[in-house]
């Protein structure tokens, strides 16, 4: 009798612990179009997968009347479950309860999960709805973040992680999400700022709002801090689920195999006619990636964010792969500051994964002119020279077009260790392209002509020369910078048999404390 006693009372317990913060409180986040912690992880993890932890946790403040306000687990839920049948770690910050602001005690429960996921060579999901550090904790609350940050840091390119951000993230709470592999927002309903509109205000004097601060357009468009922009949480978290499906447990493994019934050898004559005659013309480079892939299934990252280069996973013969692809159709396919930091990660984060990286080549050079070399250029074209470089997963390359300069050395060449490397007949693979050339070589003898028909004589002869010479794939072919010439509508056959007998590839890095990569 007693012990059932217990039993209800454990019942009780644990029922309140669900409600958070109350009823009313729940009731207030659902009018603002937001879902609580709990709905949110009985979204994300698969049915009655998901194991507490630390459900009776209770701060330990008390200043302010906090030691009168005790709700039990603190405004964080955590604990693990699986998705797809695969064991993840997760936390989700109740808004309820003290607008989900962090105690030290809340950092102690996210820790524990950071902790075992670590441990357990599982990924580590964070639902983020916070108001920030709890204020009454002071500097507790400080030390809470310090310690997350430093977990997120010493996870990095051990286990996945991935934000979510459903609803504020303010202050130095946008440091954990920054420092993840993958950070997701929705729209409308969250944003990341470290100062909110109110202190903008006083201290620029700009009026701005919260979703033009940074709501997820902004981020997902502008700065590039978001890697998705969600339109409901329901699509957020179904998001998170199907990223997942790409990546591996943790960096000693590799991502799960997706059977297809999508014959290795298809091949698609479309692509023998994509490339336009006009050199100057776009074509989609979507159509490529869709064409070679299984099935057509692209999962794309950072799609709003310098959509002049295009990076995702999909799966080729089953093998989870990183595409990354120039896109034409985008300021010609340029590689400039956004699109450098944008490749260069998530390059980084295949090759700490074990995922293999395809690359596929049109890029006329560098973006010049002032605005970019303020910006750093150099440093930030960098960042992707240097992580294709030290990259030791399968490297597969293909050029369809142009590939010009030093834009042409950091789309995984030959010589960053590339390991297979194609070209279509149509790739010019020069110092630069034909007009360029022969300006700077010809320009001043052409000038001297004073009739301007004997000038556009001259100088088409000059360019017909020069594209005889370098641009095509065959100076490259012939000493051997390439591995072929294969003809477009092979390429999705010719790249699975690459990646195919590089699946036992081993390449190792000189022995190093860390590397000084260009920031
Ligand atoms: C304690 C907090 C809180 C906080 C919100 N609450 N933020 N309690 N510490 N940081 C409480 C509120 O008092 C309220 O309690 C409940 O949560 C809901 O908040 P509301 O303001 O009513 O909700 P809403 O109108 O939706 O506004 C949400 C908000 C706003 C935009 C997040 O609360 C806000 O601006 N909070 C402060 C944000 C902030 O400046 N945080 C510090 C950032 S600095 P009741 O009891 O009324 O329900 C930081 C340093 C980290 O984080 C450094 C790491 C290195």
């Amino acid at each position: 009798m007693i012990q059932q006693e217990k039993i209800n009372g454990l019942v009780e317990r644990r029922a309140a612990a669900r409600l958070g913060g109350g009823q009313k409180r729940i009731d207030a986040q659902h009018q603002k179009g937001k879902l609580t912690a709990r709905e949110r992880l009985a979204l994300l993890l698969d049915e009655g997968s998901f194991e507490e932890y630390d459900m009776f946790v209770q701060h330990r403040c008390t200043n302010f009347g906090m030691e009168k306000q005790h709700f039990d687990g603190d405004g964080v839920v955590t604990g693990q479950g699986t998705i797809g049948g695969r064991l993840v770690y997760v936390f989700a910050q109740d808004f309820t309860v003290s607008g989900g602001s962090l105690s030290k005690t809340m950092s102690e429960k996210i820790c524990k999960v950071m902790d075992m996921a670590v441990r357990n060579g599982a990924p580590c999901i964070g639902l983020n709805d916070s108001g920030g550090a709890r204020i009454q904790e002071g500097i507790d609350a400080l030390a809470g973040y310090g310690d997350i940050f430093e977990r997120n840091i010493l996870s990095s390119g051990v286990i996945p992680q991935i934000s979510g951000i459903f609803g504020p993230c303010a202050g130095g709470a946008v440091y954990s999400p920054a420092l993840t592999d993958f950070t997701l927002m929705v729209k409308d309903t969250s944003y990341m700022f470290l100062t909110g509109p109110g202190v903008v205000k006083q201290v620029t004097g700009e009026t701005v709002s919260a979703e033009e601060l940074g709501g997820a357009s902004v981020h997902a468009g502008k700065s590039g801090v978001a890697h998705f922009a969600a339109d409901s949480e329901q699509e957020g978290i179904a998001k998170i689920k199907e990223l997942l499906s790409f990546i591996p447990q943790n960096n000693m493994e590799t991502a799960p195999e997706l059977p297809t019934g999508d014959p290795l050898s298809r091949v698609d004559d479309a692509l023998n006619t994509i490339i336009p005659d006009n050199p100057n013309k776009a074509y989609d480079m979507y159509q490529v990636i869709r064409s070679i892939v299984d099935d057509g299934n692209f999962f794309e990252i950072h799609e709003s964010f310098a959509k002049n280069i295009i990076v995702g996973f999909a799966h080729m013969n089953g093998q989870s792969v990183g595409i990354v692809a120039n896109q034409p159709k985008v300021l010609a396919g340029v590689l400039d500051i956004n699109a450098s930091r944008k490749a260069a990660r998530f390059v980084r984060f295949c090759d700490a994964f074990n995922i293999p990286l395809v690359t596929l080549v049109d890029v006329p050079g560098f973006l010049c002119g002032t605005q970019q070399e303020y910006g750093a250029i150099i440093t930030n074209g960098a960042k992707l020279l240097y992580a294709y470089g030290e990259a030791t997963v399968p490297k597969v390359t293909v050029t369809l077009r142009k590939s010009y300069g030093g834009a042409h050395i950091v789309m995984s060449c030959k010589q960053l260790r590339g390991d297979v490397n194609y070209a279509w007949p149509s790739a010019n693979i020069a110092v630069m392209g034909a007009d360029g050339a022969v300006d700077v070589l010809y320009g001043k003898e052409i000038k001297a002509e004073e009739d301007p028909a004997k000038q556009a004589e001259i100088a088409a002869q000059k360019k017909d020369e020069y594209n005889d010479l370098f641009c095509n794939p065959y100076q490259a072919a012939q000493k051997g910078y390439i591995e072929d010439v294969i003809e477009p509508r092979n390429t999705r056959f010719r790249v699975i048999r690459a990646l195919e007998s590089l699946r036992g590839k081993r390449q190792e890095m000189p022995a190093k404390k860390h590397d000084n990569l260009p920031l």
